[in-house]
């Protein structure tokens, strides 16, 4: 005889809306959320009024993405008014820094869930439904999600993300990554290929590896290179990206495996943070500013067409004028073809909040970002004119926001172009020749 459960054990098409924000990591777990919750029950929405949870997975990389997750919040608790019953769930990255912090004093929180512990979440949804809060924070060594198929959210159906790795041993003085994703790990080589080969398959052209530091991924007899050309042998039409590398590890071998696949983007983002050796120093970055600049030297070496990209930090503790003007003369003789650009924002509980004076004050830290910015506006628009006259290949995405009759792809180095539809679609690779450009963007005409 069959006893049937008074409720049931699963969400029953209560239907899940899920809110990311930060780097793509998150987007990344957000789709494995939502296979979690599929795979028991639940139904995904991209309608929030209609939503019997919400999940927000957030970021805590710099305060004021906090800062918008607490605006957020004060949204919750009057959607809440309006239906009490709903579940509204803090995850990621804020979940694992503040923890209970997030359920005290009424902000309408029910469940906090940090970047491990996403398999328990069917669990922390049916505790608030019993009226109790649910929180789960534990880190873990193994954790991987490695069998988990993500629902892909963003859906151009041509370009996506495949997470090779979780969290970072690194500890940048200035960085709480380390301490909200945990150490790192390295997910089975097998169900990478193997997600990269499905998405090919499903038609996506394009596949992202990412990591918070790609180049120290290993397992088993598996490092990043050997990693990077099993995803590229699974066929020529697949572009493999790959992000972020670390300066003091960008090796000579993974160079040469770039430079050996047409298929495997001649672009890399690889962050500088400054140009001073004492702020590097001082950042914990374990390379110099000569090491960096030879190995942009040994990248231009073997790949002579790689756009290289970066992150850049003003006014981090202690940083001079000089210091400054270090990563300004940096980033012209790099001459970064786009970069990421930030005011130093102290983080609690990092090395840097612990044993440095956050003292630059915020008119001289926002005045550097502001210089740091009008240059590298420049440098973008120097990059971009150095492509006019010449000939790529470009992967479609979509339709361009200019035009219906327009389309946009991008080119191997990760430049977007616009050019005329004709009869192609997203997902075909098509040879322009670029006839001008914005500081933005690149413009296109087929050439047969
Ligand atoms: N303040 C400002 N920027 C930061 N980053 C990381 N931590 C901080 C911080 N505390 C930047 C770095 C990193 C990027 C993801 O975010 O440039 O590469
Ligand atoms: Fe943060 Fe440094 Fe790790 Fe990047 S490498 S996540 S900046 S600690």
């Amino acid at each position: 005889m069959e006893f049937k459960s008074l409720r049931p054990l699963t969400g029953e098409g209560k239907q899940l809306f899920i809110e990311t924000y930060g780097c793509q990591m998150n987007a990344g777990d957000s789709e494995i959320v939502v296979s979690i919750m599929q795979e028991h029950g639940y139904r995904y929405t991209e309608d929030i009024n209609k939503a019997d949870i919400i999940l927000i997975n957030t970021c805590s990389i710099r305060d004021n993405a906090e800062q918008r997750i607490w605006g957020r919040l004060s949204a919750m608790r009057q959607l809440k008014k309006r239906k009490p019953s709903l579940i509204v769930g803090i995850i990621g990255c804020m979940a694992e820094r503040l923890k209970e912090q997030l359920i005290e004093k009424g902000t309408g929180v029910d469940i906090v869930a940090g970047p491990d512990s996403y398999r328990s979440l069917p669990d922390l949804v049916r505790t608030a439904e019993d009226g109790s809060k649910g929180i789960n924070v534990e880190l873990s060594k193994e954790e991987t999600y490695a069998e988990i198929a993500p629902v892909r959210l963003d859906k151009n159906g041509v370009s996506a993300f495949i997470a090779i790795m979780r969290g970072c041993n690194n500890y940048c003085a200035y960085c709480v990554v380390p301490y909200t994703r945990g150490i790192e790990r390295s997910r089975d080589p097998q169900t990478i290929v193997s997600e990269a080969r499905t998405l090919f398959e499903n038609g996506y052209r394009e596949v992202t590896l990412l990591g918070q530091n790609v180049n120290s991924y290993s397992y088993g007899e598996v490092s990043f290179p050997e990693l990077m050309a099993m995803v590229a042998e699974i066929s020529p039409l697949l572009r493999v990206r790959f992000a972020t590398s670390h300066p003091k590890d960008i090796s000579d071998r993974l160079l040469e495996v770039m430079a050996r696949y047409d298929n495997i983007c001649k672009a890399i983002h690889l962050p500088a943070q400054s140009g001073s050796n004492e702020m590097l120093k001082k950042m914990n970055r374990k390379y110099t500013r000569e090491w960096y600049l030879e190995r942009i030297a040994a990248i231009g070496r073997y790949m002579p067409e790689c756009a290289i990209t970066t992150d850049l930090i003003a006014g981090f503790c202690g940083e001079t004028l000089e210091d400054h003007s270090q990563t300004l003369s940096l980033m012209r003789q790099v001459g970064y073809a786009s970069a990421f650009m930030f005011k130093y924002s102290e983080r609690p509980g990092t090395f840097s909040a612990r044993h440095f004076a956050d003292d630059i004050d915020d008119d001289e830290k926002t005045r550097r970002l502001n210089e740091i910015i009008a240059l590298q506006n420049q440098l973008s628009i120097e990059s971009n004119q150095a492509e006019v006259g010449k000939i790529r290949e470009v992967l479609v995405e979509g339709i361009s926001k200019r035009s219906e009759e327009q389309l946009c792809g991008r080119t191997s180095q990760n430049k977007m172009v616009v050019f005329d539809r004709k009869n192609h679609k997203a997902g075909d690779y098509i040879t322009v020749k670029i006839t001008g450009c914005s500081s933005a963007t690149l413009f296109g005409e087929e050439v047969l």
